[in-house]
């Protein structure tokens, strides 16, 4: 899909004196007039002045300039963008779930609590945690979540001589902004040649005894298993520290290995990534966060409990617990969409997730293989990381062949991230992409790499991309860094 490269006059630019959208009974307009004087604006708001027409059409063409993933693939590594099934959305659309109070009396939200106790026990299940919390509003919120936890549990015991955590160099930025949050010092941690932690250097780490855990994802942001995970686990718990996983890639292990299991005590899972609930936008979302034995005590206040007459009532007399972390239990309709998702799929349907997630990006590296560097030359799980280095060459970056991309109608996959890969281009197709989708993304990535080797393929393909949107390459350092969203009459 091209977009033209046309910029949509603003709305304000649009605006005539005396067009309208709505015209108001003489009798409101007596209403409005019966506001008390000191009330009424003394000027006019400088609103712009449109005809219904020309809104509609504003919004629609404005809504053609986005790329969403209802308009085609988007392989952004880490970020998981699947497609949100409708039916979560009719789900979450009842008027029964979309008009209840949050603070509507227990007796009278059972049917709701009980919805959220079946999807904390369907988490339990894939996850093989003691206990679940639907608190947390995002990944990073259930990150803060975890930390705070295993804080809690060294605080209880008097462990305050362990004031470091373990991250490797490959994790995400929320992974260290968290573990500084609740106090503690980053000690970064190198993966070995394969890509993943070694036990030996974690054990390294921990001689100290001053480390009260490890933040760990897994499979890790290069897309690769973290093969030592129980091994490393149980070394961190004999030096009595605690293991934090980072839940965003679950979707490469549903149905095929439990983190619980392994022998992490806490995790967020990622319900926008694993479990199709709406992405991005600062939107609400849901971390749940899941606990072993051990942490159990310190989960955020109040916990949802089922008594023995089958109704449900909130449990707030946790002496050890962190406290309340999120206004109303955190957000109600994303776990409606959730519990729908898990519910259409059943246990067999969640495992083909998973296996289809793997199959489709090992697809993508044994395709690409040979014209892009691999950053690990083995299989993968659900994204595999590329890089420059074969273009490098001829003068094309990384940079470049995202910005190509969506000139031949794709989202670019997610670039320079993880950092510990030069030039990274990390690709994750979902399970919810067809083959064909995915062979189309590899055979424009072809097409890029044959390019970058035509001579003068800089300035025939590359100089400028994207040419074919309405904005065209701009300086994303300062487009970050100087944010200027206010309008000025030229
Ligand atoms: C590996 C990893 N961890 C944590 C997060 C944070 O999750 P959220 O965006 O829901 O806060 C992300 C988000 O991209 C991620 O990729």
């Amino acid at each position: 899909m091209t977009r033209k490269n046309i910029r949509f006059p603003l709305s304000i630019e649009q605006s005539r004196p005396g067009h309208t959208g709505f015209s108001l009974p003489s009798k409101t307009i007596g209403a409005v007039n019966e506001i008390p004087e000191n009330l009424r604006r003394k000027s006019t708001p400088g609103l712009p002045e449109l005809s219904e027409l020309q809104v509609v059409r504003h919004f629609t063409n404005l809504s053609t300039a986005n790329y969403s993933i209802d308009s085609g693939m988007y392989p952004l590594g880490s970020c998981t963008m699947k497609y949100n099934p409708r039916i979560n959305e009719k789900t979450a659309s009842n008027p029964k779930f979309l008009n209840i109070h949050p603070r509507t009396p227990d007796k009278f939200a059972q049917g709701c609590m009980s919805l959220m106790y079946e999807l904390q026990m369907c988490l339990k299940e894939i996850s093989g945690f003691e206990q679940i919390s639907l608190q947390p509003a995002a990944g990073a919120q259930g990150e803060y979540v975890g930390i705070r936890m295993i804080r809690a549990y060294h605080d209880l015991k008097g462990n305050h001589k362990k004031t470091k955590i373990l991250i490797p160099e490959s994790a995400h930025g929320t992974n260290c902004a968290t573990a500084v949050m609740c106090g503690y010092q980053v000690v970064p941690v190198k993966a070995n040649e394969r890509g993943i932690l070694s036990l030996e250097t974690i054990k390294e780490h921990c001689a100290a005894g001053d480390i009260a855990g490890i933040m760990i994802t897994n499979p890790n942001t290069v897309g690769l298993f973290e093969e030592d995970i129980v091994k490393i686990a149980k070394h961190l718990h004999e030096v009595d520290a605690l293991v934090y996983c980072d839940g965003a890639n679950l979707n490469a292990k549903l149905g095929l290995t439990r983190p619980g299991d392994a022998g992490v005590d806490v995790m967020h899972f990622n319900l926008h990534k694993t479990f199709t609930t709406p992405h991005g936008g600062g939107g609400p979302g849901c971390g749940a966060v899941g606990v072993s034995a051990r942490l159990q005590p310190h989960l955020p206040t109040p916990i949802l409990l089922k008594k023995s007459d089958g109704s449900f009532e909130w449990d707030t007399n946790r002496p050890s617990s962190i406290g309340s972390i999120k206004d109303y239990n955190g957000h109600f309709l994303m776990m409606v969409r959730a519990l729908t998702y898990i519910r259409e799929l059943g246990p067999e349907g969640i495992r083909k997730i998973s296996r289809d997630a793997i199959l489709l990006a090992n697809y993508v590296r044994v395709r690409l293989g040979e014209a892009y560097h691999v950053a690990f030359e083995r299989p993968c799980m659900h994204e595999v990381v590329l890089s420059d280095k074969k273009q490098k060459g001829h003068g094309v970056k990384t940079i470049d062949i995202a910005k190509r991309l969506i000139d031949l109608g794709i989202h670019p996959p997610t670039i320079y991230f993880p950092l510990i890969v030069d030039g990274a281009i990390m690709i994750e197709p979902t399970e919810t992409e067809s083959l064909e989708e995915v062979e189309n993304f590899c055979l424009k990535m072809l097409q890029i790499a044959a390019e970058a080797e035509e001579s003068d393929a800089f300035a025939k393909y590359f100089a400028g991309a994207p040419k074919t949107t309405p904005t065209t390459r701009i300086n994303e350092t300062k487009a970050a860094r100087d944010l200027v969203l206010s309008w000025k009459e030229l």
